[in-house]
């Protein structure tokens, strides 16, 4: 089991670019692997999770040829090929609930399983609807988890209204509805992530809104789009994160994913005082994308609640680390979908601040954080990428850590050490 050792740092200080954001990445060759026609994909992500879908859709017959500065995808034009082999997902729990919503529209059997850690997370929340359209899923405790063997095709959409915020399950319902009879009316607590809404519009799927629902009528096709992947805001987060709280930090962080439906953590940020300024906007490939400059700065407790939470979901462990450097309690509650993440981000977050000898309390849908001194300390990273990540930016501000099991950094930031490496001084 691989671990780090992480010293306190002088200031972060420098320019950067992270790597190609995740949820883009898995879109880009899934929708173009369904489509009509051939695509360029430039910036993709090269982690793990990104390379589980990869694989599954060569399995499923989709050509994907790696250019070295760009992956060429040609899209089957609406049909699949029934899979010879087992659909491996790995960790990734967007590779799995995406593809049994693409799946579920194809005519033919499939099996998908993934690593200790996805065989655990729910999967009733994509296969309950999807089976109401007509997929049959069978697996354990009623297809609730993988592994899941699945029979797709004959589908009809309807109303369907999730009781949590998921793109991973709005985006696996409308790739069941555009290969489906009927229309699917889709509503959601809080509005979560739109790449998928952005991505299939430009491939000329029709994809209405109507007070806040959205309407996606059925058997469409989509044409092949070029995407230019943006920075990755959840992995900018943690280099926004360490420059707040590493005293004489100024870092930029280049042509960072400021889709708004993800960018609560720059609100979050700026509502603790944090010394962040947006530079540069533009918009590419349909995707809003900045520079982002962070400026250490003292930083205030806040509260994190509500239809924050969905736009900050994958940013929780880091901002918490920001937390236990500011003054005052943070509260972060209604987000209990922490707790069936890649761990319980909510345990394995409150164990590493309280290994940190910070003072946190865990509710059942969130925790209270009292700012003080991160010491460094033990940390269990329950085999979470972005837990190990956010202890390695706790422990530049604060003591030595050493932070166990952080393998799984390679799920989504391969590069991470290394340019981190590259901003810390002294
Ligand atoms: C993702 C959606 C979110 C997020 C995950 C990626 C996506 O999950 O946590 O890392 O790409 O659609 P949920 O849909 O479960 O909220």
């Amino acid at each position: 089991m691989k671990h780090w050792d992480v010293a306190p740092s002088g200031a972060i200080r420098g320019r950067i670019r992270v790597p190609g954001d995740k949820s883009v990445s898995h879109r880009s060759l899934l929708f173009n692997g369904l489509a009509q026609g051939e695509a360029q994909v430039r910036g993709l992500l090269r982690a793990r999770d990104v390379m589980s879908t990869w694989s599954c859709l060569e399995a499923l017959g989709v050509e994907i040829e790696d250019r070295g500065d760009c992956v060429r995808v040609r899209g089957r034009a609406g049909k699949l090929q029934e899979p010879r082999v087992l659909l491996d997902c790995g960790n990734s729990g967007t590779s799995f609930r995406l593809l049994c919503g693409l799946l579920a529209g194809q005519a033919f059997f499939s099996v998908l399983t993934g690593d200790t850690h996805l065989k655990k997370r729910p999967m009733r929340r994509v296969t309950g609807p999807l089976s109401t359209m007509g997929a049959r899923f069978w697996g354990p405790e009623e297809a609730s988890r993988p592994p899941l063997a699945l029979q797709g095709g004959s589908l009809v959409a309807s109303a369907y209204t999730s009781p949590i915020a998921s793109a991973q399950v709005k985006t696996a319902m409308m790739l069941a509805a555009i290969q489906a009879d009927g229309c699917l009316e889709f509503d959601e607590p809080h509005r979560s992530r739109d790449h998928s809404e952005r991505m299939l519009r430009a491939m000329g799927v029709e994809i209405r809104e109507e007070e806040g629902t959205l309407i996606v009528p059925g058997r469409q096709g989509l044409q092949a789009q070029d995407v230019v992947v943006p920075g990755d805001i959840s992995s900018a987060a943690f280099f926004m994160v360490a420059a707040c709280i590493v005293p004489g930090s100024d870092l930029t962080l280049e042509g960072v994913g400021l889709n708004p439906t993800r960018s609560g953590i720059v609100d979050a940020l700026l509502a603790m005082g944090a010394d962040l300024e947006v530079q540069e906007e533009q918009v590419v490939s349909g995707e809003r994308i900045a520079d982002i400059r962070v400026r250490h700065s003292d930083l205030r407790a806040t509260r994190v609640d509500g239809a924050l939470i969905p736009r900050l979901v994958d940013e929780l462990p880091v901002l918490a680390v920001a937390a236990a450097c500011a003054e005052g309690e943070t509260v972060f509650a209604d987000a209990a979908e922490l707790r069936v993440k890649e761990s319980d981000r909510i345990a394995a977050t409150a164990a590493g601040l309280i290994a940190n000898g910070i003072e946190v309390t865990e509710t059942p849908d969130g925790m209270h954080i009292l700012g003080g001194r991160l010491k460094g300390g033990h940390v269990r990273s329950a085999g979470d990428h972005r837990i190990a990540m956010a202890f390695a930016v706790a422990a530049l501000a604060g003591g030595p850590s050493h932070i166990e099991d952080v393998d799984n950094v390679a799920t989504s930031f391969p590069s991470f050490r290394q340019l981190l490496s590259e901003v810390c001084c002294g």
